[in-house]
């Protein structure tokens, strides 16, 4: 149990002892949420408010605040003070000490971890590539943001499924087809993969400048593609392939899988009937040739749903999409990682969902996020200003390489610790803010082994690793938690015992970046402590207590890494 759950459930009887006939007194959990972390630690370590209690108890806060003081004895507490209608707790170091280190070791690696989501299902759409061009580092953060949600949902014991919503659909595939049986050839696609078709696709727009009959070829090949036609449909589908090739081993490298890959052409024989279903309950309406779905009293330009030719788009795929996820995975939740520039499209389209009657819309989240540039230089697609994943990865990988020569040449399996470490700072670049904030990928600040980076952190899992590796050569006795008293073990135990309280506020905020926050903070409090205090020396009962400590912060560091996927090395 951690110390807060703790000091809420003692408070808790201490509140039923003291006034056994009150009514409306609230439980532990309620107790536990009422706690609060006092901004100055002379203010103690934990404070409750008891201001919400003054209405049941029909008391002033203050009085009731010095009534539970001096009942109170218990010894996971040095002392409590009344200020004010405020309950101050100051821990007893050695029992604070005892109790987190002994809840981080009872967990056997899952500290943090829980099983609130047991029965509950959360569908996440993340990544979500378009099919034909090749993976830049645009779609970074909604791959690393959905591949981290999820397991921090599966960490709290959510059933999690993992959908990669392929932009496989519109009338740009027609527009590739024509290109490539003008201009293209099987072996040269074979052979330059994604990149060859993107070669393509600016050819064409090139080309239909000048000539924009091409645009009606490209729409009759789509048309094609629409009518199942063999020879349209090969082609796409072999498009099709090689993307996904080209994607596999990007998310190879990023150790990052889905559970589907139904992407908008999976939905369209699904649509008719959803579009069937908003005629019948009203809310289509004729504009301008097109059909659409009046959002005015929701101050929201309408939601589209047929175009003037007849054909479907976007939302209309993820309208039919929304309900058929639904139907198939009964979620509590949706969320949609994706980037900000659609956050009008999933506001219209759940809104449509409230409107066809589903209670359910409620539970689709858009979890948004900025842009990401590349060394100060903002990323464009169109101006062929752009990164592409695999390279940046490759690079990322191959600079770790040079450093781990010149840091520690005599470092086994270099390769494999070179991927880790590559891709590690790549990855907490990309969520170490705050998700809405816009962000610039710099090499120097992403390989940084002393700054706030990916590689510092693992740097100090593996210090941690090593100092455990010598401490298993003694046999040490039973720890002695007093020697964890002084200030810096203190601040690095409150760090760890707040683990739990992230990860929930992680979830319940889509944030990975809290736990990136979480166990950089705790990375530097380790380091600081490391610094001041000599591990292996002294008492051996003392010995064991910072060993047991430093076992904490390795799995600690572990595990929040592995929550924000990244790899945790054990020698670097
Ligand atoms: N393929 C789209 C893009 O790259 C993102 C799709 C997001 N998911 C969705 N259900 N609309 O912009």
């Amino acid at each position: 149990m951690d110390m807060r759950t703790r000091i809420a459930s003692l408070l808790c009887g201490a509140m039923h002892t003291q006034w056994p006939e009150a009514d409306s007194l609230p439980g532990d959990a309620d107790v536990r949420g009422m706690l609060e972390v006092p901004p100055d630690e002379k203010m103690g370590d934990y404070a409750f408010p008891c201001f919400r209690l003054a209405k049941a108890l029909r008391m002033g806060p203050p009085v009731i605040a010095q009534k539970l003081a001096a009942a109170w004895g218990a010894e996971e507490t040095a002392r409590v003070e009344c200020v004010g209608g405020y309950l101050n707790f100051f821990l007893n170091r050695a029992s604070f000490a005892r109790e987190t280190l002994q809840a981080v070791s009872a967990a056997g690696g899952r500290y943090g971890g829980g099983d609130e989501g047991k029965g509950k299902t959360v569908c996440l759409d993340y990544s979500s590539i378009n099919i034909a061009k090749r993976f830049h580092i645009g779609h970074l953060s909604t791959t690393m943001i959905g591949h981290s949600l999820r397991r921090i949902y599966d960490f709290l014991g959510y059933t999690t499924v993992g959908i990669n919503h392929l932009g496989d659909w519109g009338t740009q595939f027609g527009k590739m087809i024509c290109a490539y049986k003008k201009w293209g050839s099987r072996d040269e696609v074979e052979e330059g993969g994604v990149s060859a078709l993107e070669a393509l696709y600016v050819r064409f727009h090139k080309e239909a400048e000048n000539d924009p009959s091409l645009e009606d070829e490209g729409r009759a090949w789509f048309k094609r593609i629409e009518e199942g036609d063999q020879e349209a449909l090969e082609l796409f589908n072999w498009f099709k392939e090689l993307t996904l090739k080209d994607a596999a081993r990007v998310y190879d490298l990023l150790g990052v899988s889905f559970d589907s890959y139904a992407g908008e052409s999976f939905y369209i024989d699904k649509m008719e009937p959803v579009i069937q279903e908003l005629r019948d309950k009203g809310l289509l309406v004729q504009s301008e040739g097109a059909w659409v779905v009046d959002l005015s009293e929701d101050n929201m330009p309408p939601c589209l749903v047929i175009k003037k030719d007849g054909t479907t788009i976007y939302a209309t795929r993820d309208i039919t999409a929304a309900i058929y996820r639904q139907n198939t995975y009964h979620f509590d939740k949706c969320l949609y990682v994706v980037a900000y520039q659609q956050d009008l499209h999933f506001r219209q389209v759940f809104r449509v969902l409230e409107k066809m009657g589903y209670p359910w819309a409620k539970d689709c989240v858009h979890v948004s996020f900025g842009m990401i540039s590349f060394e100060g230089q903002a990323l464009s697609t169109r101006k062929g200003n752009t990164v592409h994943l695999d390279d940046l990865l490759q690079e990322a990988v191959e600079k770790a390489r040079s450093i781990i020569e010149e840091k520690s040449p005599n470092l086994p399996n270099k390769d494999e610790v070179a991927r880790q470490i590559g891709i590690g700072a790549v990855v907490y670049a990309d969520l170490s803010n705050n998700r809405i904030k816009d962000i610039d990928f710099s090499w120097s600040r992403a390989l940084n082994f002393d700054g706030e980076t990916g590689p510092y952190v693992q740097y100090t899992h593996a210090r941690c690793c090593s100092l455990l590796r010598k401490a298993a050569e003694t046999q040490l006795p039973e720890a002695d938690y007093s020697a964890l008293t002084d200030d810096e073990a203190q601040a690095l135990l409150l760090l760890i015992s707040r683990f739990p309280d992230t990860v929930r506020e992680a979830a319940a905020k889509y944030e990975p970046s809290m736990i990136t926050r979480a166990v950089t903070d705790i990375a530097q409090a380790y380091n600081k402590y490391y610094y001041e205090h000599r591990i292996l020396e002294g008492e051996l009962a003392a010995q064991a207590a910072k060993v047991a400590l430093t076992a904490a912060v390795r799995d600690v560091i572990r595990t929040g890494l592995w929550l924000i996927g990244i790899e945790a090395p054990e020698r670097m």
